[in-house]
């Protein structure tokens, strides 16, 4: 068995989510993948003295991105100028990278992949989007034999915790808003979250994936909550809905055609904005800080995806879960890197079950 290394960039809500993951679940993580994960670097500006003294705390990124004692660059930083620059270099030196930038990816994801796909390495993105929901995987392998026609959903925590506690407690959006980031859900510029720019990164990401386009974030109408009143919210609950921000990617097909099996596809809509829904539908009874996508594939029908959209938890077990597959890249010889078994047959566990 090998040893996977590891380098952690950022020690913010998802780097520091990470390393308490790790903490509790190595040695399941270790019995799932058959090999040993060590964390060999931080990128970190400050030394920090509550991490484990065997990683080394580095704070030049370009060198952690380049050293032989890492193989999975994981970037939980953020943001734009450096983490651009550390991926590209962490790639072009034949690492592969995680990361959980959905603001980067949306941007500047086509070229980003197209340069991974040149080294030949994974830019593995589980994180970027609706949090510990394995929603990217779920596109990518469990829907892979499915044509997907449209997938809509609730795609920011902050802003579905800001709506929800507003319409359950009377609280203030300011408030709520400045609780949200004390917890971890909002990102470093909180305006992302509530004009609907964090959500809009999100569905250019998944409609990327759903329908085999290239990144189109520009092309995504987007609006967020800010102008919803906590009075927009009592009216639309006297009427029978609730108030909820969405994400729509959705094909368009020519209405004109009356064969419906050779319809003409016309074009692909994609918009982020408040929507009013029935109060008895599944998405109108997503609260605080969960996610939830609704996708409709054939010839599945539909399904709904639900969990934690936002925190060091959820983030983290869908980081890890990448690093995961980029440990069977980096150690199943004939290519597979998709398991058949979800733990080794050698580590398979005698725990009893117990009797009903
Ligand atoms: N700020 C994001 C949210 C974090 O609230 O959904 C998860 O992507």
């Amino acid at each position: 068995s090998k040893s996977i290394k590891l380098a952690i960039l950022g020690l913010g809500t998802v780097g520091t989510g990470v390393l308490d993951l790790l903490k509790d679940n190595l040695k399941e993580l270790k019995r799932r993948s058959g090999h040993d994960i060590v964390i060999t670097q931080v990128g970190t500006r400050r030394q920090r003295d509550d991490i484990d003294p065997t990683i080394k705390q580095n704070s030049d990124l370009m060198a952690i991105a380049e050293s032989d004692d890492v193989d999975i660059v994981v970037e939980v930083i953020g943001g734009m100028t450096v983490a651009k620059e550390v991926i590209i270099h962490a790639i072009k030196n034949g690492k592969h990278v995680v990361t959980a930038n959905k603001a980067l990816l949306a941007e500047h994801g086509n070229e980003i992949f197209a340069l991974a796909e040149e080294h030949n390495v994974h830019v593995a993105y589980e994180a970027a989007v609706a949090g510990g929901i394995p929603i990217i995987k779920v596109l990518r392998e469990a829907l892979a034999a499915n044509k997907i026609d449209w997938l809509t959903g609730i795609i920011n925590g902050t802003g579905n915790f800001i709506m929800s506690e507003m319409r359950d407690k009377g609280r203030d959006f300011d408030d709520v808003l400045a609780e949200a980031q004390e917890l971890g859900y909002a990102e470093a510029d909180p305006t992302f979250d509530v004009e609907g720019i964090d959500a809009a990164h999100k569905l250019a990401l998944l409609a990327s994936i759903a329908f085999g386009i290239p990144l189109q974030f520009d092309k995504v109408y987007s609006e967020g909550i800010t102008k919803i009143t906590l009075q927009d919210v009592t009216y639309a609950e006297e009427l029978g809905y609730r108030i909820k921000h969405l994400g729509f990617a959705v094909r368009r097909y020519d209405e004109q055609e009356s064969d419906a099996t050779d319809k003409k596809l016309t074009g692909i809509e994609l918009r982020v904005h408040p929507t009013l829904i029935p109060e008895d539908k599944l998405l109108a009874n997503v609260n605080g800080v969960k996610n939830a996508v609704l996708v409709n594939s054939h010839p599945l029908g539909q399904t709904l995806y639900y969990g934690d959209g936002a925190g060091a938890g959820a983030t983290a077990s869908a980081v890890m879960a990448d690093v995961m597959d980029l440990i069977r890249v980096l150690t199943v010889k004939d290519g597979h890197h998709v398991p058949h078994l979800a733990f080794m047959p050698n580590q398979l566990s005698d725990t009893p079950v117990l009797a009903a």
